[in-house]
């Protein structure tokens, strides 16, 4: 199916089975890699990016019903060389250990931001739940979005 898509500011015309998942496009189209396979479900968040300023899942979304929006990834959040003040955060705090979750915690944390930016540690935990992380235990994580929240205000 005819699809367009703007992607990381971009708009991006493709012909896509109606089965195509966001996810895949993402990442064996447009070779976008940051978003990651984990679950594949629904369960883990590592998957997430933004449709028209939204997280979403990108294993539960099909590249068609994106067609005519918005979709923003890890990759288009860096200002060039100069990282989002969110991802420079998660390195100062140490959240970042193997690094899968990563990219879905931080689309994650711009959209809490986005939506509340001085949130308090149970809404950011709240906020989070949906992403796993099996590395971290959270409480870096966590700081890392009080950091980043202190950074942007
Ligand atoms: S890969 Fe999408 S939620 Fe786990
Ligand atoms: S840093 Fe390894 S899963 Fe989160």
């Amino acid at each position: 199916m005819k699809t367009t898509i703007t992607i990381n500011g971009r708009k991006r015309e493709f012909d896509v089975p109606p089965s195509t998942l966001l996810l895949n496009l993402l990442r064996d189209d447009l070779g976008l890699t940051g978003a990651k396979y984990g679950c594949g479900i629904g369960e883990c968040g590592a998957c997430t990016v933004h449709v028209d300023g939204e997280p979403v899942l990108g294993c539960m979304t099909l590249a068609v019903d994106c067609d005519g929006k918005s979709v923003e990834t890890i990759e288009g959040l860096s200002d060039g060389k100069e990282l989002h003040p969110i991802q420079q955060a998660y390195l100062d705090e140490g959240a970042v250990q193997c690094g899968f979750c990563t990219p879905g915690f931080i689309m994650s944390t711009k959209a809490l931001l986005d939506e509340n930016p001085d949130p308090s540690e149970s809404e950011i935990r709240n906020y989070l739940k949906g992403n796993l992380c099996r590395c971290t235990g959270y409480v870096n994580i966590v700081k890392a979005v009080q950091k980043a929240a202190e950074d942007m205000r």
